[in-house]
């Protein structure tokens, strides 16, 4: 029997609320961790589950930051942690039923150790019915966070352990930019950096601008020194992380720095290698192309969601660019940038896409020329306009098209593995191939995986491998000097 819950005791998140845009200044707020809360996780362990894109993984390095820095330790034995955190992501009703799947299975370790804290954070935490149903249907969940209050897990810990009450705090605001927050990076050559936070797109189809508040940028100072400190730390690549990287510095109103100042700021700091992710091309601007162009640190890469090809369904998605206009900045992008590869986004089935729009996206395919794309059929987020468009393509039809267009993309990948058949890349080692421990694999610059033979001293090193197969997924080369 489900005990009666007394909902107005938890800050729970408002969508209403989370859809609001002022222009109050963002405040920026520096971590701290109290003395008292230093040795809460002596002799403890904790294991971070983490769901959904790059911002994610970057959110759940600094949940682990902060909680080795109460003195816990990372296991990855579920039955020996003291921690659970599981960061969730809300952009697709699949991602979240998995997730919801994922907690009716920790249930069973939470009778087994009644002391175990289970904690439930990040997107799927910002939406309204998520914490309805956790708070009525999941009560072996000790802690709800959002977004938002990452920096105040200690405190959630502290209550949850010792108070022995049910913490539900999920904030539906603009959002703030909190410094000096710890991190323990999952990888030793790569790192992620925030360069700004949220969204103010409001894409119809999105929950993002919902969940991760209003578009604010880290400030570059802040941005250089974290790279500068990578670069001490022996760190080879960083990848900046948005909604909207080609937003960034447009909130700040006192001057007109933007995204390709920061690149070429960036490219002084030492750091071999600089990507970004993600961007929209109505803010794609001529600075930023002639930034990767001039330098050298700056990957030839681009990531540049188009979504749909047919304006109709561009003006429903509130994307204020047209299949035109689009391949216009593609092809400027490509004629400053010789040799870049672009992938991209696309969402099939958005309610009331019809055969004929479909086709204009697979010719907008064609004339793209994508070397890759994450291809989705459309999925209703509660809270976000396009729930209430009406959608009448059936489910088979959408699946059909999802795959017409993946066999479109294929042949996208194949022609961009092999126009470097037979050429010299430069590949930043990650470590052994999944499929064959004696080989080596890797990214080169346009961001191809290479696998190759090579020692496993060169893990973490740039080594030049000349490519001889090209496959749809990978390239294959030898090591050359
Ligand atoms: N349904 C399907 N795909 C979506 N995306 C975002 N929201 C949805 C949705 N409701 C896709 C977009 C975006 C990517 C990160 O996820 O293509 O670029
Ligand atoms: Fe979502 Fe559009 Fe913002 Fe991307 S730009 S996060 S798709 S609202």
């Amino acid at each position: 029997m489900s005990k009666k819950i007394d909902v107005e005791k938890y800050f729970t998140p408002d969508l209403t609320q989370a859809r609001k845009r002022t222009k109050k200044t963002i405040e920026e707020v520096q971590f701290d961790l109290i003395d008292t809360y230093k040795s809460i996780g002596h002799n403890k362990t904790y294991i971070i589950h983490t769901y959904g894109c790059q911002g994610n993984e970057a959110d759940s390095e600094t949940m682990a930051g902060i909680l080795e820095l109460m003195g816990f330790k990372k296991t990855s034995d579920e039955s020996d942690a003291d921690v659970i955190l599981i960061n969730t992501c809300a952009i697709r009703e699949n991602a979240e039923n998995r997730i919801w799947g994922e907690l009716g299975r920790l249930k069973a370790y939470k009778r087994q150790n009644p002391n175990l804290i289970l904690g439930l954070a990040g997107c799927m935490a910002q939406e309204e019915n998520v914490v309805e149903r956790v708070l009525k249907k999941y009560q072996h969940v000790d802690i709800v966070f959002g977004t938002h209050n990452i920096h105040k897990l200690p405190d959630y810990i502290q209550t949850a352990m010792f108070g022995k009450e049910r913490v539900i705090e999920v904030y539906s605001k603009e959002g703030e930019i909190v410094e000096n927050l710890p991190k323990t990076r999952n990888h030793k050559y790569k790192a992620w950096v925030n360069i700004m936070f949220g969204c103010d797109e409001f894409c119809t189809y999105c929950i993002v601008p919902y969940t991760r508040g209003k578009e604010r940028s880290r400030s570059k100072d802040e941005i250089i020194e974290e790279v500068k400190e990578l670069v001490k730390q022996g760190y080879q690549e960083v990848t900046l992380l948005g909604q909207n990287v080609n937003a960034y510095g447009k909130d700040k109103k006192e001057d007109d720095y933007t995204f390709g100042d920061l690149l070429r700021d960036l490219n002084d700091t030492g750091i071999s290698r600089i990507r970004f992710t993600t961007s929209h091309p109505h803010d794609l601007d001529r600075k930023t192309m002639e930034a990767i162009r001039d330098c050298e640190h700056v990957m030839p890469f681009f990531h540049l969601p188009v979504q749909s090809g047919s304006n109709r369904v561009l003006k429903k998605m509130n994307r204020h660019y047209t299949k035109e206009s689009y391949l216009e900045k593609l092809n400027e992008l490509k004629e400053t940038v010789p040799g870049i590869s672009v992938t991209t986004d696309i969402i099939v089935g958005f309610p009331g896409e019809t055969e004929e729009d479909f086709l204009e996206t697979l010719d907008l395919v064609e004339k793209a020329d994508f070397e890759g794309a994450f291809t989705f059929v459309f999925s209703k987020r509660e809270g976000t306009p396009a729930a209430k468009f009406e959608d009448d393509t059936p489910e088979e039809d959408k699946k059909q098209r999802l795959y017409r267009l993946n066999e479109k993309i294929n042949d996208g990948y194949l022609r961009g593995s092999q126009r470097f058949l037979g050429e010299t890349v430069k590949v930043l080692v990650d470590g052994v191939s999944k499929h064959d421990d004696e080989v080596l694999a890797g990214y080169s610059e346009h961001q191809k995986l290479v696998n190759f033979r090579g020692d496993q001293s060169l893990i973490g090193k740039i080594v030049n491998v000349k490519i001889t197969v090209a496959k749809t997924w990978f390239l294959m080369g030898e090591l050359v000097d």
